[in-house]
């Protein structure tokens, strides 16, 4: 069996690296080697941190797409374009492809897949979600048995990590950004992941195939990190809170609601646990309750790892002259804005001093519906400056953000800073405290991955 690779980054010499480590076990898995045929990269001369012959790094896309001796394409070049009409000429070449690019799949998916089913071979993309956590083939396949109404859950690893690095080693912003990049954890343009895009695409892929019904990053409201500081953590952490950047999609029976957002969860809570470029999903259903899949989200290696899983089945499929890859079944169920979710919010403005601003303020959000639980009036960073800490009773996200926008027309407002969900796990719902058994395990499985543990509090 031979690999055609597109792309030589973190994830391609991720796979690589563990084709030489591991090419024994997948020569016993498969029944036949697995080989590297030819490679994809923009620029041949670069340093890889992995061994490649030279001959078979190319420019030269159809060197890969169109060489009958390459059966698997593996896409992991990232970007829409000229990667989309790459996978299709792979798949219209008959060769199956494995690719980890939430980008495309998010949007495109469907229509590839119906294209793989035509030309009778696989389109796979375990890699696009959560790293090396099998939780699309767990939704495809072994969860099918239960009707999903929600998933829940840190589905990026990169503001995982910055997260962690801020609140734990009083990193700022910038500092663990660019150690997440470092590491290979962030998209090229890192945009998308401290905005909350690409947890926003990761959250279409998981709606779709956990709802059966077409969900687009577009109907994925998305509300990144980047304006969550240091003094907003230490909030969260003087209150028993941690900041986690949650992805969560509902069925509510006749249409989904899907968002990306920051918010604050119980410090105890497992989620609140997770760290790092580590990710955790929650999965809800009729039938199979609460589960949760966790594991390394992000990196060269972890995702590698998943990507690999796919070949092997990909390649087993060949063997056998049969694919697995079918268009997703579609409900056709609406998605309804966040917007309309309600929950609790806590809200940190900026202003200059203003005799009358606590007054003006509460009445303002009155008018539109939201009234506050607490509401805490400090002196900002610089001197005439104030600082507004408001945390709501339950309101809809859209009456909130409509109150800030009018806020932010009050001269004396300078800006909204951050706007963080309250997220209620609900005991017997995301259970806060785990039963003992697990805590054992969780324990074990941190250690050896060399985690940090629990905090003061402990378990
Ligand atoms: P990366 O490190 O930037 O690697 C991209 C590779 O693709 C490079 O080898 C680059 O060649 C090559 N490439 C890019 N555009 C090309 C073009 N037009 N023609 C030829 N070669 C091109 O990216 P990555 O982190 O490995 O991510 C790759 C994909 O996996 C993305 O879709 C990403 O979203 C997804 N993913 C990444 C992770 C992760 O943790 N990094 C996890 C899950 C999924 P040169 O090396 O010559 O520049
Ligand atoms: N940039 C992504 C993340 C890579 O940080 O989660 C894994 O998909």
């Amino acid at each position: 069996m031979r690999l055609g690779l597109l792309g030589l980054g973190h994830v391609g010499c991720g796979v690589v690296q563990l084709l030489e480590t591991q090419s024994e076990a997948i020569a016993l898995r498969l029944g036949e080697p697995l080989e590297v045929g030819r490679v994809l990269v923009r620029d041949p001369a670069k340093p890889r941190p992995v061994k490649v012959n030279p001959d078979l790094l190319t420019t030269d896309p159809s060197a890969v797409l169109a060489d009958p001796a390459i059966d698997v394409v593996v896409e992991v070049m990232g970007g829409v374009e000229p990667t989309g009409a790459y996978i299709r000429q792979a798949l219209q070449h008959g060769k199956s492809v494995v690719t980890a690019n939430k980008e495309i799949m998010a949007d495109q998916g469907r229509d590839l897949l119906a294209l793989a089913q035509e030309q009778g071979v696989d389109l796979l993309f375990e890699g696009s979600v959560g790293g090396a956590i099998p939780i699309l083939r767990a939704l495809l396949d072994s969860l099918t048995g239960s009707r999903v109404t929600r998933i829940l859950g840190i589905v990026n690893g990169t503001t995982n990590f910055i997260l962690t690095q801020m609140a734990e080693e009083g990193q700022d912003f910038a500092e663990a950004l660019a150690e997440a990049q470092r590491l290979g954890y962030a998209e090229t343009d890192p945009t998308a992941d401290v905005e909350g895009h690409d947890a926003a695409r990761k959250l279409a892929i998981l709606s779709s195939l956990a709802f059966s019904t077409d969900v687009r990053s577009g109907d994925v409201l998305a509300r990144g990190i980047t304006a969550i500081t240091s003094d907003d953590l230490a909030y969260a952490r003087r209150h028993g809170l941690a900041c986690k950047l949650i992805a969560q999609a509902e069925d509510q029976g006749g249409f989904v609601a899907a968002q990306v957002a920051p918010a604050f969860v119980d410090a105890r809570h497992p989620l609140a646990r997770v760290k790092g470029a580590f990710n955790a999903i929650y999965v809800y259903g009729d039938g199979l309750g609460e589960s949760m899949f966790y594991g390394l989200g992000a990196g060269g290696v972890p995702t590698g790892s998943a990507v690999l899983g796919d070949v092997l089945q990909a390649a087993r499929n060949r063997r056998s002259r049969v694919a697995f890859s079918r268009p997703l079944p579609s409900r056709g169920l609406a998605v309804r804005s966040a917007r309309e979710a309600v929950s609790r919010f806590y809200v940190r403005l900026e202003t200059e001093t203003h005799a009358s601003a606590a007054a003006d303020l509460r009445r303002l959000l009155l008018q539109h519906g939201v009234t506050l639980s607490s509401f805490l009036d400090q002196p900002g960073q610089n001197r005439g400056q104030a600082r507004f800490t408001l945390v709501t009773n339950p309101c809809t996200l859209g009456a909130l953000e409509d109150a800030l926008q009018a806020a932010l027309s009050l001269p004396w407002v300078r800006a909204v800073g951050a706007l963080v969900q309250m997220l209620d796990l609900q005991a017997g719902d995301l259970a806060v405290e785990l039963p003992p058994t697990v805590q054992v395990e969780e324990r074990r499985m941190l250690g050896r991955l060399d985690v940090a543990g629990p905090g003061e509090g402990g378990w």
